[in-house]
């Protein structure tokens, strides 16, 4: 089958312009489906729109779609999509059918910023622009298999990532699905999908072509279950290029954190070298440091392989190690420069870490959409099973949601902070029932229930969110009452919390699906 990339996106975002240029840069054949409908209409959209409507132009365009996609064989495909194509849902299966949707994303203000004075049919009121450029993003995000930032970047540098993308994807460009992001403080592109690791291989053999050398850190069971495979893919590590540390939370520690820099200086490592993730939380959180501290900054592969890293840890940067008196305490913001979601990983965790995991996919639903919410629903057998499809669509709903929230707000001086749903009762009950009594995601989704009661009070929130949170819960095998120690206890310790995190985020609730509020005071 030809390969094909269909670009979309809103007017604006650039999509005929990349287009004919990763064409170009690749050989293939670029066809822009605004110019093939005004060829056959033998007119400017803008003017057929006037003089016929959106209806007639939506059914020729379909047509021509359809031939186009028809026409696809032998070499490789780029077709510009226009800005409505995907609304229609016969156009949106035909283009899902023929290859890969790479969705280039720009803000509102920019895309009006690019568009405003011309003769557009949808861009001559701003308020009007801004509602459908939102309505749009949902079609889009939901569509998109690739979301590539265009905001700050000339075509060229767009270009180059997209053939990048698609020279490291080789073979199983039709299979992995990749978020990019380009406006944290170091730009980060997030690949996943079944056997996603094939990916890994094909940047360790770039790097290594460029002369970095990789380090990987990784933990005992991890090592045991997946050493050899990635170890396999990475190639030649030359010496001792992998540190195996301990399971578990107490690897993140600063005597820990000395061991990886004493082993990087006896591998003399350079700062264009890599450290390679392969872990949990606690090993991409951990090895985040190493790579943001070792020469002041290293290059940093993250290869989640727990669920909860894959859908929330190694998207938005944050690397940490514990200290007595508290955890996460010091750190820095370092976002990967590539991740690699494999979802094939999964297989071996273990199920208490598997369903843990679940309550901050709850979450995410919570916070991102009530379509969002309804999916998980409906996905809960497949999701228990760890259906390989089911999972790694998850995994993409997850990324897309996590990165679009770390995109505007990386060091969580708003927006970012709704992450925080449920999270200080979880602290709370943690530390009171002692911790590793409780497993964190357990604690969460009892928070995720409190925080859910408090806003039916503060916030309106219609109370069947509820019901239904705690039979979603349910569903996933994680309790949803405990006998609790006192409550004057979980609210001193619920205030304890809140200081260590000098006040800033107070009390994250929720209006009602997608719509969080965060910052309020009890
Ligand atoms: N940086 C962030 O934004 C962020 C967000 C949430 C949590 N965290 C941190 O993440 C950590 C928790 O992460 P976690 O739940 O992944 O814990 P973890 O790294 O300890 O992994 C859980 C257990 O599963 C094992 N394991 C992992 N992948 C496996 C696999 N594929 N097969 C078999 N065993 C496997 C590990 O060895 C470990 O025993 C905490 O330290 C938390 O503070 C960080």
């Amino acid at each position: 089958v030809a390969p094909l990339l269909a670009l979309t996106g809103f007017m604006g975002s650039g999509k005929s312009a990349v287009g004919a240029a990763v064409a170009q840069g690749l050989g293939w054949r670029f066809m822009d489906l605004d110019q093939e409908v005004e060829r056959a209409l033998g007119m400017d959209i803008a003017d057929y729109f006037a003089s016929e409507g959106e209806g007639p132009f939506r059914a020729k365009e379909s047509e021509i779609l359809e031939g186009l996609l028809n026409s696809v064989r032998g070499q490789g495909h780029i077709v510009a999509l226009g800005g409505g194509t995907l609304e229609k849902s016969e156009n949106l299966r035909r283009v899902k059918r023929a290859g890969r949707v790479v969705l280039l994303h720009v803000s509102a203000e920019e895309a009006w910023a690019r568009v405003v004075g011309s003769a557009r049919p949808l861009a001559q009121d701003e308020a009007v622009f801004g509602d459908l450029w939102r309505r749009r993003l949902a079609t889009y995000e939901g569509a998109a298999d690739w979301i590539v930032p265009t905001v700050g970047r000339q075509v060229d540098e767009i270009a180059s990532e997209v053939m990048e993308l698609v020279e490291y994807c080789g073979s199983a460009l039709q299979s992995f699905w990749v978020r990019s992001l380009a406006k944290t403080s170091r730009s980060s592109s997030i690949v996943g999908g079944p056997d996603a690791l094939q990916f890994l291989g094909a940047k360790a053999q770039q790097a290594r072509g460029s002369g970095s050398r990789l380090h990987v850190l990784t933990d005992a069971n991890v090592m045991k279950a997946w050493g050899e495979r990635a170890l396999t893919v990475l190639g030649d590590l030359d010496g001792d290029g992998v540190c195996v540390l301990p399971a578990g939370e107490k690897s993140k520690s600063a005597s820990v954190l000395e061991r990886c820099w004493d082993w990087l200086a006896g591998r003399k490592a350079l700062r264009e070298d890599v450290v390679v993730a392969l872990g949990g939380g606690v090993v991409g959180d951990l090895a985040g440091l190493v790579a943001a501290t070792y020469h002041r900054g290293m290059g940093l592969w993250q290869v989640p392989t727990s669920l909860l890293a894959q859908v929330d840890s190694s998207v938005g940067g944050k690397t940490a190690i514990n200290l007595s008196v508290g955890k996460n305490l010091v750190g820095a913001f370092y976002p990967g420069d590539l991740v690699v979601i494999d979802p094939d990983t999964l297989a071996t965790l273990p199920e208490r870490e598997y369903l843990g995991a679940l309550g901050e996919v709850v979450k995410h639903a919570l916070l991102d959409s009530e379509e969002a919410f309804d999916l998980l629903e409906r996905q809960v057998d497949g999701i228990r099973g760890r259906d390989a499809a089911v999972m790694s669509d998850l995994l993409k709903r997850n990324v897309w949601f996590k990165a679009s929230v770390v995109e505007e707000d990386e060091r969580e001086s708003g927006r970012r902070a709704m992450l925080n749903l449920g999270h200080t009762t979880a602290h709370a009950l943690e530390s009171t029932m002692g911790y590793g009594h409780m497993n964190h995601g357990q604690a969460v989704a009892l928070g995720l229930l409190v925080a859910l009661s408090a806003s039916e009070r503060v916030l309106g929130l219609d109370r069947a969110v509820r019901e239904r949170t705690e039979a979603l819960l349910g569903a996933f095998g994680l309790e949803t009452s405990v006998a609790l120690p006192a409550v004057s206890l979980i609210l001193a310790a619920a205030g304890r919390d809140k200081k260590v995190k000098s006040g800033t985020i107070g009390f994250v609730g929720l209006r009602s699906l997608g719509h969080p509020e965060w910052g309020l005071d009890e």
